[in-house]
């Protein structure tokens, strides 16, 4: 049973899974028998749908709206979902905005939003999660792990990048967020780690892949050949969930069909 169900009987929560690959990550923790919760901040329809989805392939899963950029309603999205699930196993950190511009025109508005949805979202719903980990300890039944915290960071957590410098900035700053955190809380058991999706078909990059012009530029990135698929980041994590991956914390994988691999230099340099 625990073979093709991995996660059975744990709990977890994947932040921003209305869309893209928080509904790609949710579905498939909710394949892998965890029960899922669901975080939206405004398409609640769209997180209906999701939690619709995961209980028509038999899983189990709630909605649980929340701004992860706001303490108060992080902490009392956590107390919903233990009051209804007892407790939590998995942290997927997913929630994420661009607000693009250059350098010279950008607002104090743009940086302290991608700052605050993508870098302090992620720190407030990490502490809550280590807290509540720590607080119940290693169940062996469920995993060899006290939980795990996944954040979903960017190959721009090293990868400069022009006119996203707010962006790139919160993925830099998830980098050390997630290794330091990874450090202190070893010892209690607690497994800490990133995704880093390279390009990956969703809303949040649309313009970068929905004309064949757009798409033919962004694959001279990608050595492997192709866009990523939501469902490819959905895989590694619950991968990175699973006991499977039981010796590895404070790393992150990249998931980015080799865009981190130089592809200008293949024929110059
Ligand atoms: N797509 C890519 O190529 C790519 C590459 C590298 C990294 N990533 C990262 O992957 C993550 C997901 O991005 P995506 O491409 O799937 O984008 P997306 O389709 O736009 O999804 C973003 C999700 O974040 C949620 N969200 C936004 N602000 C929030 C807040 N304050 N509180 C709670 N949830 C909030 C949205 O919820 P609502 O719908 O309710 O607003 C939505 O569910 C982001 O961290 C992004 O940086 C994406």
């Amino acid at each position: 049973m625990k073979n093709n169900k991995p996660l059975i009987d744990q709990v977890a929560l994947v932040t921003g899974a209305s869309s893209g690959i928080g509904r790609a990550i949710a579905m498939a923790m909710g394949n892998a028998g965890a029960k899922v919760a669901v975080n939206y901040v405004s398409s609640e329809e769209a997180a209906y749908r999701v939690v619709h989805d995961i209980k028509l392939s038999g899983g189990k899963a709630m909605a649980v709206r929340a701004d992860v950029s706001r303490e108060d309603q992080v902490r009392a999205m956590y107390e919903e979902i233990v009051n209804e699930y007892e407790t939590i196993d998995i942290l997927v950190n997913n929630a994420g905005v661009q607000k693009d511009s250059n350098f010279t025109d950008m607002t104090l508005e743009q940086w302290q939003r991608v700052i605050d949805i993508n870098l302090t979202g992620a720190f407030l719903c990490a502490r809550e999660a280590a807290r509540e980990f720590i607080h119940r300890g290693v169940v062996p039944e469920r995993s060899k792990a006290a939980g795990k915290i996944i954040f979903i960071s960017s190959v721009h957590e090293v990868i400069p990048w022009a006119g996203h410098v707010n962006y790139a900035a919160s993925k830099g700053g998830i980098m050390l967020l997630m290794k330091s955190i990874a450090q202190e809380l070893a010892p209690q058991k607690i497994r800490v780690n990133s995704i880093g999706p390279g390009a990956i078909k969703t809303r949040i990059n649309r313009a970068a892949w929905e004309t064949p012009e757009a798409e033919a530029d962004l694959l001279r990135l990608i050595p492997y050949g192709r866009v990523g698929d939501p469902d490819d980041i959905g895989k590694v994590a619950v991968w990175l969930a699973s006991d499977e991956s039981d010796y590895i914390t404070g790393t992150t994988i990249f998931a980015d069909g080799g865009m981190l691999l130089y592809p200008g230099f293949a024929t110059g340099g």
